[in-house]
């Protein structure tokens, strides 16, 4: 089996990270290799935050509040959860008035996302593009210092050394969803 067929099937989503720091250069590599994603009209859409302590914890502050509703204990094992992993990246894409551009623009965020996770995953590392609906607040606008007129919040991407790698999925096979025409 090829590398690249090995990456790709090997990949998964990681839930869980342990709290060990992952080498800035690691997550460096992956960014830079994020723009190598195809990109119609080289509009260069996403735009990405490589969260520090301060900003961190200022978002887990604030989801604490935004938690205060919910089952106490529940609430406090996902904040614990969320304290222990390492890397933070939120990602964002340029606004675009445009619909159909801004569709192939969160075409391209995807993508590079998708080549983060693989960059990251032949190192060892762990990720999780996350789109809980915490994370679409203005609050969390103000928290980064992002414009709303300008970006548009696509998730938090986390990374990390995993902790607990989950068991594959079933996929689907060939003939679920390729359709052979003549
Ligand atoms: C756009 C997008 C948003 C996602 N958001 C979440 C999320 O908010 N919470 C979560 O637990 N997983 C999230 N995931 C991860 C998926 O649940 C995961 O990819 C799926 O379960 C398949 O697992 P795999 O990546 O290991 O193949 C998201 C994935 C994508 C592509």
């Amino acid at each position: 089996m090829s590398q690249v067929t090995q990456l790709i099937q090997n990949r998964r989503t990681i839930h869980h990270f342990k709290p060990d720091a992952v080498p800035y250069e690691l997550i460096e590599k992956a960014l830079k290799l994020s723009v190598f994603a195809p990109n119609h009209h080289h509009t260069q859409p996403c735009r990405f935050y490589l969260l520090g302590e301060k900003s961190k914890t200022q978002f887990l502050q604030y989801a604490e509040k935004e938690f205060s509703s919910r089952d106490p204990q529940t609430a406090e094992k996902k904040l614990n959860r969320w304290r222990a992993i390492p890397g933070w990246v939120l990602a964002t894409r340029k606004v675009q008035e445009d619909e159909k551009t801004a569709h192939e623009d969160y075409a391209t965020l995807s993508i590079a996302l998708y080549i983060m996770m693989q960059s990251l995953t032949e190192d060892g590392i762990g990720s999780k593009w996350s789109t809980g609906s915490l994370l679409f607040k203005k609050e969390v606008y103000a928290i980064f210092g992002i414009n709303p007129q300008e970006e548009v919040i696509e998730g938090m991407f986390w990374y990390g050394y995993p902790d607990k790698t989950p068991l594959p999925f079933p996929k689907q096979s060939y003939h679920d969803f390729v359709t052979e025409l003549n």
